[in-house]
């Protein structure tokens, strides 16, 4: 008879993240520590849907917590959304014995995670997306890591747009959600920061305020421009048109989404990982992992989709009021 406490399996779903590995690497080691048998399902829910589930050892999350990426894959599955998708799922995991499936990955990874937990498979999810833009916690694993790689990039841009006496309009990652592009906004000190919650879409309030950045002395400037605004080739074209200042647009894309997690990213996702075992091990069924007031705790799911966030008033009116002199 096998001494396991039962079956956890893991597995990455929708857009990677870096810190992912280090939150993998500590579910299956606190798994493996508190007498549970872990699984990795490889390519996120398509992995249950062809089998692709393999037993991890301690030494198997080895050597992986300094990388980006997930080393067991990701996608995005269509066979999975529909609910006969989801029903298929849930008893090839009780075929398998998995009890408890722990999902790392965003608001449309956690989407089907609650749809299926109603068919029996317990679900403990971990945020995981560059954008934070999950309502229930204020961290997302790889947020972290994305700021940092564009604010190095944007640091750069500066640099040639202060050569070149150039407007640049620097676009980052964040498709409905601005957080990547105020964290820039304010950490590379941008002239502007267009986010999709935020932006009134008055390009002429916009030109104005460029002609007069440069009328009180400004040579160059940045624009940081959120996805979720997008058009930054078209911007760029339009700012050059009324302003006659040399205007280039650079899309930072999924850089963003790679490179080595900075320490923030792999402790919390490690925390968080954790944090995850820990409530499978107390009994607690279909709960999503986070971090409030600075802390890890957990939600129900179904709580934590009733939940709303938008970027804060006051940090916003910061950014602006950074951004520009008074005239
Ligand atoms: O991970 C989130 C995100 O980076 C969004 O900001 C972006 O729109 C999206 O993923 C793009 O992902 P993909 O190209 O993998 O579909």
């Amino acid at each position: 008879m096998s001494n396991s406490k039962g079956k956890i399996a893991i597995l990455t779903s929708g857009g990677d993240a870096p810190g992912m590995n280090a939150a993998i690497r500590a579910v299956v080691r606190s798994g493996l520590s508190r007498g549970y048998e872990v699984y990795g399902i490889v390519h996120g829910y398509n992995g249950i849907l062809n089998h692709e589930i393999k037993k991890l050892s301690f030494e198997d999350v080895s050597e992986k917590i300094q990388h980006g990426g997930t080393f067991l894959f990701t996608a995005r599955s269509s066979e999975f959304r529909p609910m006969e998708g989801k029903m298929k799922a849930a008893k090839i995991c009780k075929e398998i014995g998995i009890e408890h499936l722990v999902v790392i990955g965003g608001d449309g990874s956690f989407t089907g995670a609650k749809n299926l937990s109603k068919f029996g498979v317990n679900i403990i999810g971990l945020p995981g997306t560059i954008d934070l833009d999950i309502a229930y916690t204020e961290y997302t694993i790889g947020f972290d890591t994305a700021v940092n790689t564009a604010m190095e990039a944007i640091d750069k841009l500066r640099e040639t747009s202060n050569s070149h006496d150039r407007c640049s309009v620097v676009e980052v990652m964040g498709r409905s959600a601005g957080y990547i592009a105020l964290w820039c906004g304010i950490a590379n000190g941008a002239e502007q920061i267009l986010l999709p919650e935020k932006f009134d879409y008055d390009y002429v309030k916009l030109i104005d305020q460029i002609k007069k950045n440069k009328e009180v002395g400004k040579t160059h400037q940045i624009i940081v421009n959120a996805e979720g605004v997008g058009h930054s080739s078209e911007l760029a074209e339009m700012i050059e048109n009324a302003t006659g200042i040399e205007t280039r647009a650079t899309i930072l894309g999924h850089v963003q989404r790679g490179g080595t997690p900075t320490a923030r990213d792999r402790v919390y996702a490690s925390i968080m990982g954790g944090y995850a075992v820990k409530i499978i091990d107390e009994g607690k069924k279909n709960r999503l992992v986070g971090f409030k007031n600075g802390k890890v705790y957990d939600v129900d799911i179904m709580e934590a989709f009733s939940m709303t966030k938008t970027i804060d008033d006051f940090d916003y009116e910061v950014a602006l009021e950074l951004a520009s002199r008074p005239s």
